[in-house]
């Protein structure tokens, strides 16, 4: 995603009130100085939904979905970051700055998107003129109407034909439709194949994948990554599933341009398909903005397990409230496309989806797979294997379903599991008394990193940046929240009455993002002086660790730079030994 300009989303926060945005589609309840309500994200029948005005900042304690006014926006109505962006830009009065779309990252979008059209206008009508390429999709069971709404198209068998169209070759090289010579001037980097479109929500062609219509190399092309298209971000089928149906209960997940074409024609209109690529978590993000449900089908073969095993990995992180994960392997040999135009047809597929397996289900056969749970070693690993994926989940029923099912099989009772697994969770959840056992000690606990729990202090209660003098030994600290922590402390020192959602949105392309938010949301019990006294503990804390490594490293220096002029005494040789394995150590980490 290109950026805007900063201080363009800060000015649009600023005149932007969280409250009346999300009491115009939810109805909230002021209750002391926070507004409340049923949920939106999650069902249930007592609010536990919380809108901060003072932080401009929604929160809720049953899902754990959290955000700015932006991030509600693109949850609650299914928009792109951008796209959050005009919405609320609109309602400001705001002008969005010319042309900034891609302006921080180089030149102009424009001029690439232009020549995208052009090339789709091409290939479709190209297409229409082929009628060679009209029989084999007849041969494939395509439709013309199927054709039409994902805008096929067919790339002539030549290196110029869509070369010498092009007005702006430079920007359609740079679209990645054309390719360079090293001799200078251009050439079709797609040629002699059936043209799939890849678009954008907006329904903005981003990219193309070609099937060879011959048998030259690889049987699909793609666009490689341009200023437009990050194939680990995108979806095909995603624009026309939305142009078909309105409420998207389900989507299903697929591997092929050709399966989503299919599908869709045989009435699964929710389908969509990656690029080509694993599953990423940005994938899952941008599903779950769309649906509730979403089912992935894999082919039942080798390669089909490990897809499952990617897609899983990113599901969990996302899972959450009334959000479902299936999963859905396919008889060898076969794929969506052809089940659904086998004998046994649409209703083939259809029963095939509702077999889809649970997520649960299909994380336990990953848990205990090659594990004899009949040996008291076997029922160890499965706890030990089951930790890592556990502690990514949201606290919520899925979480619980899952520690219930491992201490089944592993005969260890479920507190203790959730005791050994939470002995390492180091990011905080958000928490309320009375959640669930394992949370009601309070994420504001000594068991937290400083760093975690300086920036909960803070982002709770921002200005508690004015106790702080100065941020040294935070800025040079090994950890890379510290760097943070003094961020937020410098900027929340000079604009006291900025929000603190205001302040997160610096943060949205950054890998701390998420975690960021947690922070931001988990609301700390205690009254002010007792937080105030804490924060500056635990930034005196921090910068006494960075000076004491900083004196540590100084003295290592200082006895390498001995022992090269001379050995090393037996005491001093001795304390050089000590000063490594401490640097090494990364210890005394402060607690
Ligand atoms: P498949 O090989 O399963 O193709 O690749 P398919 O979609 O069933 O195509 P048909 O039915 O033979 O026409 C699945 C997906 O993997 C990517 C494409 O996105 C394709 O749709 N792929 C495959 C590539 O990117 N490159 C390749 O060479 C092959
Ligand atoms: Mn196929």
């Amino acid at each position: 995603m290109a950026r805007l300009p900063q201080h363009f989303i800060d000015q649009l926060l600023e005149r932007t009130d969280i409250v009346s945005l999300i009491d115009a589609r939810v109805s909230l309840k002021k209750a002391g100085r926070e507004y409340t309500a049923c949920c939106p994200f999650h069902d249930e029948k007592t609010p536990s939904f919380t809108v901060s005005p003072s932080k401009q900042f929604y929160h809720c304690f049953g899902c754990g979905a959290h955000g700015s006014a932006i991030s509600f926006l693109m949850e609650y109505d299914r928009l792109e970051f951008r796209d959050a962006v005009d919405v609320l830009a609109d309602a400001a009065g705001m002008e969005i700055p010319e042309d900034t779309a891609a302006a921080p990252n180089g030149p102009p979008r424009e001029p690439l998107l232009d020549a995208m059209r052009q090339a789709d206008r091409h290939y479709q009508a190209a297409l229409r003129r082929n009628q060679d390429t009209i029989d084999y999709l007849k041969k494939r069971g395509v439709s013309g109407e199927m054709a039409k709404i994902y805008g096929l198209g067919f790339a002539a068998d030549a290196w110029d034909d869509l070369t010498r169209r092009l007005p702006d070759k430079p920007a359609a090289a740079r679209a990645g439709l054309l390719i360079e010579r090293d001799s200078g001037g251009y050439f079709d980097r797609f040629r002699h194949r059936l043209m799939f479109p890849i678009r954008d929500t907006r329904g903005r062609t981003i990219a193309f994948g070609g099937r060879t219509l011959g048998d030259d190399g690889a049987k699909y092309l793609n666009s490689p990554e341009t200023p437009l298209f990050h194939k680990s971000d995108h979806m095909y089928g995603l624009y026309e599933a939305r142009q078909a149906l309105r409420q998207l209960d389900r989507l299903l997940v697929v591997e092929g341009y050709m399966d989503v074409i299919a599908l869709a024609q045989h009435g699964f209109a929710n389908t969509v398909a990656t690029l080509g690529t694993a599953t990423t978590a940005s994938h899952l993000i941008t599903l779950f903005r769309h649906t509730q449900e979403v089912v992935f089908c894999f082919d039942g073969d080798a390669a089909g397990v490990r897809a499952a095993r990617k897609a899983m990995e990113h599901s969990l992180g996302v899972m959450r409230g009334a959000r479902r994960v299936r999963f859905l392997f396919l008889p060898e040999g076969e794929d969506p496309d052809s089940l659904v135009r086998g004998d046994g047809g649409r209703q083939a597929m259809a029963t095939a989806i509702e077999s889809a397996r649970p997520a649960s289900e299909v994380l336990l056969g990953q848990l205990t797979e090659n594990l004899d749970l009949a040996t008291p070693d076997g029922r160890a690993q499965l706890v030990e294997r089951g930790r890592a994926p556990i502690n990514t989940l949201p606290p919520d029923a899925f979480r619980a379903e899952m520690v219930a099912e491992i201490s089944r099989l592993s005969g260890l009772p479920a507190d203790d599991i959730r005791a050994l697994y939470a002995a390492d969770r180091s990011a905080a959840r958000p928490t309320r008394p009375g959640d669930d056992g394992q949370t009601k000690k309070s994420a504001y606990s000594a068991e937290l990193p400083p760093v975690t729990r300086g920036l909960m202090l803070l982002l709770t209660e921002p200005r508690l940046a004015a106790c702080i003098e100065t941020t040294d030994g935070l800025r040079d600290n090994d950890n890379p929240g510290a760097q943070i922590l003094a961020e937020a402390i410098d900027f929340f020192a000079g604009n006291p009455n900025v929000a603190v959602a205001q302040w997160l949105e610096h943060y949205r392309e950054h890998r701390f993002f998420d975690r960021l938010q947690h922070l931001a949301a988990a609301n700390p019990p205690g009254d002010d002086e007792h937080r105030a006294g804490e924060f500056t503990d635990v930034v005196a804390r921090l910068q006494q660790y960075s000076h004491s490594r900083a004196s540590l490293r100084q003295r290592y220096n200082a006895l390498v730079a001995q022992q090269e002029s001379a050995p090393l005494d037996a005491a001093a040789a001795k304390e050089l030994k000590e000063v490594w394995s401490q640097l090494q150590g990364r210890s005394p980490r402060p607690s």
